[in-house]
């Protein structure tokens, strides 16, 4: 979902976003929100066929400065890239017409005006630490962030089941993404020290308790710096081999299909199709069973699930790709508990469960594997479950 490959800023280093928009925009703004983006700890491509997730925000926010205009005019501006103010009037917004950064604020205008909903005019300043194309959500980030702000200003009285729905009609009808539910769940309903556990058939979440340092682990994220786009082909093909195998299968989604289904399948489908139903019908059954480790053991020990979502990913659905097989490998290799890709696949990033004593020797690891293979340098940090999209101002 992201194209420009730049870094927002260090969580250190945010602007006073308030002071910045008065400078740019010439008066102060109504207010200020932000959303998170999202580490998917396990249930990847499971959200399209109705299956389980179990993603948590993360405490890297996109933030935008917003304030009411009295005419039809939309300008925004970002304080990363070089785009300068975008300027756009209401009733000229139309899928395809936008660039950049500047499709997701103007696709939430655009989906929640196609609900009916007034939306002004209005000048909007963004500012983001998620960093881009790592494969942790900053485009919902940023589409979260708007929309919380548009419900607030316009007194629109959305529901978080209305806002992930219309975000999700600007990522798929707007941006070109035809991607599914878990990403601003994530982002709307997360809650410190808690992983989202959510149904993607009937969009109930639950809040399940997820803390790293009690149980001595860090989850370190290894931005491969691989940029990637679900609006380029890769994503829609899996896409539509998941639902070709539920149509041959003969259920609505693949969340129907049970493992203990998957003999019978194998003789009724082609060989590639196979392996696509096999990994969401065996990664909604890991979803579930870590919610169960999560409740009873904790996070210690849900390192094989991590794995085995890895290789299934790598494997039967095949979107990893050499950089992320490589951080993935190595964190194993040098103490990690477990790892896998997180997000769409085809990049990004990867998140390793790892030990406090080992995460120092991890990070070298595999900064130097990089380094010997000829791959650009990795960016690694720690995330930990943080609150959702939320009024800072
Ligand atoms: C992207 C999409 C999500 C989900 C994941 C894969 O992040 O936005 O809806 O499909 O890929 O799990």
């Amino acid at each position: 979902m992201q194209e420009t490959g730049q870094t927002g800023p260090a969580p250190a280093t945010r602007v006073d976003l308030g002071a910045r928009f008065e400078q740019e925009f010439g008066g102060a703004p109504d207010g200020v929100w932000q959303a998170p983006g999202r580490v998917n700890l396990i249930g990847e491509h499971t959200d399209y066929n109705e299956g389980f997730v179990l993603p948590f925000a993360i405490d890297r926010t996109a933030r935008v400065a917003v304030a009411v205009r009295h005419d039809s005019t939309v300008r925004l501006l970002s304080t990363y890239g070089d785009q300068g103010v975008v300027s756009t009037i209401l009733d000229s917004l139309q899928p395809g017409t936008a660039k950049g950064w500047t499709k997701y604020p103007l696709g939430v205008i655009w989906a929640l005006r196609e609900r009916g909903i007034d939306v002004p005019g209005l000048d909007l300043l963004l500012d983001s630490n998620v960093p881009l194309g790592a494969g942790l959500s900053s485009s919902h980030a940023i589409e979260c962030a708007v929309i919380t702000a548009l419900n607030d200003l316009t007194g629109a009285g959305l529901s978080a089941q209305d806002m992930v729905l219309a975000t999700q009609r600007a990522e798929n009808d707007f941006v070109g993404a035809p991607t599914g539910i878990m990403d601003q769940s994530a982002s709307l309903r997360g809650s410190g020290g808690h992983a989202v556990f959510l149904d993607c058939r009937d969009q109930t979440a639950r809040l399940v308790p997820f803390e790293t340092q009690p149980a001595g682990l860090v989850l370190l994220v290894i931005d491969t710096k691989v940029s990637h786009s679900h609006s380029d082909g890769g994503y829609a093909s899996r896409r539509a081999s998941c639902e070709l195998g539920a149509e041959v299968l003969g259920v609505k989604a693949l969340r129907d299909v049970e493992v203990a289904d998957l003999e019978e399948a194998s003789g009724l489908l082609d060989e590639v199709t196979f392996r696509r139903v096999r990994h969401v019908v065996t990664e909604n059954d890991r979803v579930l069973q870590t919610v169960e480790l999560l409740g009873g053991p904790g996070p210690s020990a849900i390192g094989p699930l991590l794995d085995a979502s890895h290789a299934s990913l790598r494997d039967d659905f095949e979107i990893s790709c050499p950089e992320l097989d490589l951080a993935v490998d190595t964190s194993r290799a040098n103490g990690a508990i477990g790892a896998r890709m997180t997000g769409g696949g085809f990049g990004g990033a990867a998140i390793a469960l790892t030990p406090v004593d080992a995460e120092q020797k991890v990070r070298d690891a595999v900064v130097k594997a990089f380094t010997d293979a000829g791959f650009a340098a990795p960016e690694i940090f720690t995330v930990s479950p943080a609150a959702g999209a939320t009024r800072i101002s």
